[in-house]
């Protein structure tokens, strides 16, 4: 099995165009639950094995040269599951970066996070203050979480902040469209050139809608916590096959 996935992974990378790889991947990171479910699991184990996934495409996409990847961890949808659900999921973060953080210091893995932190837990906030503390001066690959993030509360604060800027003087001019995507939390990051989604569920659950608007979308059945190398390998593969035309002929 291992052996197999590294045969395809060799004739993946083979086929690859390394110069024209997608310069931020995005991932909705869906069907923990259900895939716990099939074998007679808690939820939770879905999400245990969820963790090592992002691991896993965390590596890869790294190795591979992509210089953002956004992984959609956490939704201000999401507060409204079980209490114990919500606090097994928020224990995660920690979990994560207190195993991989050194890894990420010494690859050179930039953290970054979108979404407010203000409502995450205390010890959440500390564990991935420190994330970004310990990695501020990285210059490799962006791993940008998103926690407690939703599209439209992104949207209405950017509104919000930039109304204020233009009351207060700070800001002055046209309000264009770069101008309004320094307002929100993605700013200074380039839009994503390709989206996946797992589970086999076809819909963006308030995920990235501005930046999103011109990427590729991609979509498997498999859960995330089956997804691997290979998946994100095909994905780029297929990506690359398509003509992206921005409204040109
Ligand atoms: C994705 O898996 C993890 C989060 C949304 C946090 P789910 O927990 O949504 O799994 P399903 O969709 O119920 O299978
Ligand atoms: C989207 O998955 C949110 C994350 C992956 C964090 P959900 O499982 O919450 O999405 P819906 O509710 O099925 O649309
Ligand atoms: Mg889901």
């Amino acid at each position: 099995m291992e052996n197999s996935l590294e045969e395809r992974e060799k004739e993946l990378l083979a086929k690859i165009d390394p110069e024209r790889l997608p310069g931020h991947v995005a991932i909705i990171m869906d069907g923990n639950g259900r895939w716990a479910k099939e074998r007679g699991l808690p939820r939770s184990a879905g999400h245990r094995q969820g963790v090592e996934t992002v691991r896993e495409i965390v590596s890869c996409s790294h190795r591979l040269g992509i210089k953002v990847l956004t992984l959609f961890a956490f939704s201000t949808e999401n507060w409204k599951r079980p209490a114990w659900e919500v606090n097994y999921l928020m224990s995660l973060p920690q979990q994560y970066l207190k195993k991989e953080l050194p890894k990420l210091v010494e690859e050179n893995v930039k953290v970054n996070l979108i979404g407010d932190p203000s409502r995450l837990p205390p010890p959440v906030q500390k564990a991935v203050n420190q994330g970004l503390e310990a990695t501020r001066n990285n210059t490799g690959m962006v791993l940008n979480f998103a926690l407690n993030y939703g599209s439209r509360m992104e949207i209405v604060r950017a509104v919000q902040g930039l109304l204020a800027d233009i009351q207060e003087g700070r800001h002055k001019g046209p309000v264009t469209e770069e101008v309004f995507s320094r307002y929100l939390f993605t700013a200074g990051l380039p839009d994503p050139d390709l989206l996946i989604r797992t589970s086999g569920e076809y819909r963006l659950s308030n995920f990235l809608l501005w930046q999103l608007a011109y990427s590729e979308l991609w979509f498997t059945r498999t859960y995330w916590p089956d997804f691997n190398r290979c998946h994100l390998l095909q994905a780029v593969y297929d990506y690359q096959q398509r003509e992206r035309r921005f409204g040109k002929i």
